[in-house]
């Protein structure tokens, strides 16, 4: 991509994405394998449907059109695509095989390793997704604890055990929510009255931090609850974890869980996640009754991109994590100055801690505009910036890149407060959503 800002929508095609997505909605139901990558999540007709190909922070969609790339494979791609190191172990791992019939020493290698960086680590398991982990740490919690009910926040994925008391409880029998009670993040009033109505709380699971930050004294507060009851206290680490610090969220804001799951970072970018934590609790993986076992868990591609990639954040981490932190905060506070330049900082904001902004777009009434979403996504699509709504920084993200995405804010943002002004923003948008 030339590094010149090209403050004009580019000539460009997408009749390979356009063809793709047709034929994929025929044979895939929902038309992709990741709800965060659905054609409908950016806007259909205008965005890429199909990636080809990708180097550093950018990719190539299957028209060869190139992006800066701010959804970095929904948050795995940490140090950006095709790292050096990552693909030479990966070479040699594929040249020797990717599974066996016993487990590989890299298991016990990386293992080792997560214990010396992950605060709450004294015994890891590995799984293939943060799913596998999150729906473990549940079970493990019941089986250690002899209590039913877990205590949760946030998003864990798909597991039963998370969905039934939620909006996507289809499929999920009804009983299974007698055992699911939510509570809100930053809430902690609302995590103290579950303990009050129950003594059966087998843990708290939470994600330590997402789009939001923890307000002051809140994971402190999950921590007291947990140890006054009894009870576990659980990270879902999958996106913080090896990202907001080497040592995850919990190194990052302090407070050590007594179990943790991770996953997205870890590879940069390969199939694999871990769960880690206290070694009692842990054991319990290994005690009569409790099966927690997958053929592919333990793969050893994965296991070698795993310690590549863990050596390379280890041996580079100020570096890596100022950059991650610079690049954020650059991308939240170039947005929020240019909304406020074209007049719509009440429509237009970003927020969020810097390895994750989330810009916000809403209308007059300070609810949610999908249209004003909709047509910054389109515009900023059309001048090669892949931003699906929120920004996820890698290591390999450039001040060019910063620079460039900035400008096409700038232009974008101009095009916004226009069609604001004028009341067309719905009409503006080429695509269908
Ligand atoms: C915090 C969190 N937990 C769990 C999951 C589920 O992980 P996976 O999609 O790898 O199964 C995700 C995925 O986005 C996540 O962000």
């Amino acid at each position: 991509m030339s590094r010149e800002p090209q403050l004009h929508p580019r000539e460009r095609s997408i009749e390979r994405s356009r063809e793709l997505f047709e034929r994929a909605r025929r044979v895939i139901p929902d038309a992709a394998q990741t709800n965060s990558k659905r054609p409908e999540r950016f806007v259909v007709g205008v965005s890429p449907t199909h990636a080809a190909r990708a180097e550093g922070s950018h990719f190539w969609d299957v028209d060869g059109n190139e992006y800066i790339d701010y959804l970095m494979a929904c948050g795995p791609v940490i140090l950006g695509y095709d790292h050096p190191a990552v693909m030479d172990a990966v070479t040699e791992q594929v040249s020797d095989g990717s599974m066996y019939s016993l487990p590989h020493p890299l298991a016990v290698d990386v293992a080792e390793t997560i214990t010396e960086i992950v605060p709450c680590a004294e015994m890891v398991r590995f799984g293939k997704n943060g799913n596998d982990v999150t729906a473990l740490s549940a079970k493990l919690a019941r089986a250690y604890t002899g209590r039913d009910t877990i205590a949760t926040a946030g998003y864990h994925g798909w597991p039963d055990v998370f969905l039934s008391a939620s909006d996507a409880a289809r499929g999920i029998p009804s009983g299974v929510s007698e055992y699911t009670e939510r509570f809100g993040y930053n809430d902690l009033e609302s995590a103290r009255r579950i303990f009050e109505d129950s003594d059966d709380v087998a843990a708290i699971i939470t994600t330590p931090a997402s789009a939001r930050t923890p307000n002051d004294g809140f994971l402190e507060g999950l921590r007291e609850l947990a140890d006054e009851h009894g009870a576990l206290l659980v990270f879902d680490e999958v996106f913080t974890g090896f990202r907001f610090a080497l040592g995850g969220a919990q190194e990052r804001f302090g407070v050590t869980p007594d179990v943790a799951c991770f996953a997205k970072a870890m590879a940069n970018g390969y199939p694999i996640s871990a769960v880690a934590g206290r070694r009692d609790v842990m054991k319990t993986i290994g005690e009569p009754g409790f099966t927690f076992s997958m053929t592919y868990a333990g793969e050893v591609v994965s296991l070698a991109a795993t310690k590549a990639c863990l050596d390379v954040l280890q041996s580079n981490e100020e570096e890596i994590y100022d950059r991650i932190y610079a690049v954020g905060d650059a991308i939240r506070e170039g947005f929020n100055d240019l909304a406020a330049a074209h007049g719509i900082d009440d429509r237009a904001s970003a927020s969020g801690i810097a390895p994750r902004v989330v810009t916000r777009f809403t209308d007059e009434a300070g609810t949610p505009d999908p249209d004003a979403r909709s047509l910054f996504l389109q515009e900023a699509h059309k001048r090669g910036v892949f931003v699906p709504g929120s920004h996820i920084p890698s290591a390999a993200h450039s001040d060019a890149d910063v620079e460039y995405t900035l400008a096409v804010y700038d232009e974008v943002l101009a095009i916004l407060a226009a069609a604001i002004e004028r009341d067309v923003v719905a009409d503006r948008v080429d695509g269908q959503g």
